[in-house]
């Protein structure tokens, strides 16, 4: 396989587990040179060490602070003398019904997931326009857009609003040689998605995929090195569906 990234600088935030952690292989695989910010640096560090890069390479950083992300934008510049691709990662789903759902709750799903796409892109977006060329790609969800579940309004509110911001920011940016897509996942196996569930819970999900398996982060990260590829040079302001035919 060519290596479709080989002298991009990408930044990729939520990267230390989970879906991120298969984009920041996959983006390695591809030749991209690579900055991994995340509010977990314990997993952080350890990702680092397991993909055998340098410490340096990763930030501790809050998606949600406009200030981290300037921080993480001007670590890749420091470091490798620009930045070509955001991948915005990061994001939370808390479960709780409207009823019990606290506004603190509310809010705290707001900041990761919708203010963490318009802080990171205003960040890096910048230092695209400089060099006339850039990738931004967020992961999104089939939640919100496509379907609902109990406990997830605040969660589904910020993956349809992601898909809004998407468009908007692919229309601004269009002439600029930047574009910006997003990924919408189905159930993928992560930490994230084991947390409270059940076995059972788990098994019942698999039933429900055409496919018969929950996904993998690869499975996410491939369609993420695409977007981020020049093969896709021509896509901006949309969505690619990864989930098994779920909701078929
Ligand atoms: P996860 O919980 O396993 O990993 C999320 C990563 O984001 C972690 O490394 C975490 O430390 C980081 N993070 C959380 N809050 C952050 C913050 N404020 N600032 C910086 N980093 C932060 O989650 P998973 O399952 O890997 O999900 C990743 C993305 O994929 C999320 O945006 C999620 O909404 C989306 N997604 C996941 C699906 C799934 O089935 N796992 C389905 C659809 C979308």
């Amino acid at each position: 396989m060519t290596a479709r990234l080989s002298g991009r600088t990408a930044v990729l935030i939520g990267g230390a587990v989970g879906i991120g952690r298969g984009i920041a292989q996959r983006l390695l695989e591809e030749g991209a040179q690579l900055i991994v910010g995340d509010v977990n640096d314990t997993a952080g560090f350890d990702l680092m060490r397991s993909l055998g890069l340098d410490q340096g390479q990763f930030l501790k950083v809050d998606v949600s602070s406009a200030a981290d992300c300037k921080a993480l934008a001007d670590l890749a510049v420091s470091r490798f003398g620009k930045l070509d691709i955001l991948v915005q990662n990061a994001g939370i789903y808390p479960v709780a019904l409207i009823d019990e759902a606290t506004v603190e709750h509310w809010d705290h799903v707001m900041a990761v997931n919708l203010r963490g796409a318009f802080v990171s892109t205003k960040a890096c977006v910048p230092l695209m326009r400089a060099n006339g060329w850039g990738r931004v790609v967020f992961t999104s969800s089939i939640t919100g857009p496509r379907v609902v579940s109990h406990g997830l309004a605040a969660y589904a509110a910020t993956k349809a609003g992601i898909n809004g911001f998407i468009k908007v920011a692919a229309l601004e940016l269009a002439t600029a040689g930047i574009t910006v897509n997003g990924v919408e996942p189905g159930n993928i196996l992560t930490e994230g998605l084991q947390s409270g569930r059940s076995t059972q819970f788990i098994q019942s999900m698999e039933r429900s995929i055409p496919m018969g398996r929950l996904g993998t982060p690869r499975d996410i990260a491939n369609a993420v090195c695409f977007l981020a590829s020049d093969d896709a040079a021509y896509i901006t302001g949309t969505t690619i569906v990864v989930d098994g035919g779920q909701t078929l």
